[in-house]
Order: C-alpha cells, then structure tokens, then sequence
C-alpha cells in the first residue's frame, strides 16, 4: 500500500462537532435502514455543485472507523476531486491509473493517518471519459473492494451537470443524494431522484446540509444536517420518510 496520508481535516470553524456527531448518526441510519440487504458501497451525490458531498464523505468514513469498521473512500469525482486537498494532499496515481493498467490496485489503496480510513485518488493527468466507469474493470474493481472493506464511499460529481454519477450509482449498493439547505429546490433535489431511479440506482436516502443554525436550535440540540430515508417499497418512492428515527 501507498504511503500514509494525513486525515486531520479542517472542517468548517465551529461546525466540526456537530458534523461528526451527525455523521454518526448517518451512519446509523445507512446500518438499520438495509439491514436485510447490507449497503456496503455507497455514492454520494448531488444535484449541483457545493453542497457538501465530500465533506461529508470524509465525516462519514471517520464515523464508520470509529465504529471500528473499514472504510475505503474513493475519489469518483474526476471533474474536481477534493478529497485529497481534503485529507491533506492529492495522489499522483489513482484508480483510473490501475484501470488503464498504469498501476496496481494495491498501490493506489492508501492508509490514512485514522485506523481504519483507507482512500483511493483518481489520480492526476486523467482523462474526463465516463468511459472509465462504464468499463468491466472498474465494475469489477468495485465488486472487489466491496469483500476486502466493510463499506466503500464513492465521491461524485453533482447530477446535473455531469452523467457520472448516474453511471456509477447503478454500480453500488446504495446512493445518497446531498441537498444543500437554500441550494436545491424541492423540483430540482426531485429530478436528481428520478435520473437516478432511470439510471436504476438503488437511493438509500437525502442528507439535508448546511441548515443553518438558527433553523435547528431547540434547547441546545444544535443539528447542521439531516438524513431522510427512502422507503423503496411505497409506492410514492419520492416520499420522505420523515420522523425521529430518520434524522440526523
Ligand atoms: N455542514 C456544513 N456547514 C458549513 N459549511 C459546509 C457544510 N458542508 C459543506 N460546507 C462547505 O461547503 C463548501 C462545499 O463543500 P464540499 O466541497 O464538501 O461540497 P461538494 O458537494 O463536494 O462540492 P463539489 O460539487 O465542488 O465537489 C465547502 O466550503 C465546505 O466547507
Ligand atoms: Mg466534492
């Protein structure tokens, strides 16, 4: 495996505990809401840019750790891959390198500095082609790294402007789609979900993000995202699935 990468992300300045006491809580939600059909590899998506994708990404991996799982997060965001800065550098090589036959997989997979957190680049100098992700190998990259992990988290660009996401979603167990609060309309977070459904991507749920405090202050209970699960067997499969039990 590659050399270690430094995982003490700077998260936003007073957000930081309430982000990871919430992306525990996702975590819990993603668990019991497939419990019968374990999700173990995960898009994560939105509809437009900066809506907090890979923020959470990387709060969700810790929180998964912490758990003492494994926990590979892969960069599939080739228009801007940020998980790198995020983490602390970017990789030279990455999975699309191993998919070109540049690499092998086992030096693109690197430890982090956080037992438990392994990352994956997509590397530098790579070519934009969705073609890399329509491929056999990385179809089959995927299925591997889902034995050799507990969970896989995949990083991607927002929906509408860009197919990845809709081309790899199919690929995994699960997909969550980020709305950011003031960002996304109702409409557009719901045209996400039905490209996705069309591309037959199995959505596990809706993170709300970056509420602003004061929306979210009863008491001392100071919350910054949500989580609405989906119930895919209602027969209105856009319906949230609201309540205590589905909030993050
Ligand atoms: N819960 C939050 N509270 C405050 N700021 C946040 C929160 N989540 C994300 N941000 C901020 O929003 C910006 C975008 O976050 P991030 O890069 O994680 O989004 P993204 O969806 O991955 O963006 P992109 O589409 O460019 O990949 C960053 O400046 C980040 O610090
Ligand atoms: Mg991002």
């Amino acid at each position: 495996m590659a050399e270690n990468y430094r995982t003490s992300y700077k998260p936003y300045y007073k957000s930081e505990g309430s982000l990871r006491d919430n992306a525990a809580v996702l975590y819990a939600n993603i668990k019991f809401s497939s419990i019968d059909n374990p999700v173990k590899t995960i898009v994560l998506t939105s509809t437009i840019p900066a809506e907090g994708k890979t923020s959470i990404i990387i709060f969700l991996a810790m929180a998964i750790a912490e758990q003492g799982k494994s926990v590979l997060i892969i960069d599939a965001d080739l228009r801007r891959p940020r998980v790198g800065r995020y983490l602390g550098r970017r990789n030279e090589i990455g999975f699309v390198n191993y998919i070109f036959k540049e690499a092998p997989l086992d030096s693109v997979v690197c430890p982090t500095t956080t037992s438990n957190v392994y990352f994956m680049d997509c590397g530098s100098k790579i070519p934009n082609s969705i073609e890399i992700f329509e491929s056999e190998k990385f179809d089959q990259m995927l299925k591997f790294l889902r034995t050799q992990f507990d969970y896989v988290l995949l990083d991607t660009p927002p929906v509408s402007m860009f197919i990845d996401a809709a081309v790899i979603a199919p690929k995994a167990d699960g997909a969550v789609l980020v709305c950011g609060y003031g960002q996304t309309s109702q409409k557009q977070a719901k045209d996400s979900v039905e490209q996705l459904k069309n591309a037959n991507a199995n959505i596990i749920g809706c993170v709300l993000n970056k509420i602003p405090e004061k929306r979210l202050m009863y008491g001392n209970n100071k919350r910054y995202l949500r989580y609405y699960g989906y119930d895919v067997d209602k027969k209105d499969k856009t319906k949230r699935k609201g309540g205590a039990n589905n909030q993050a």
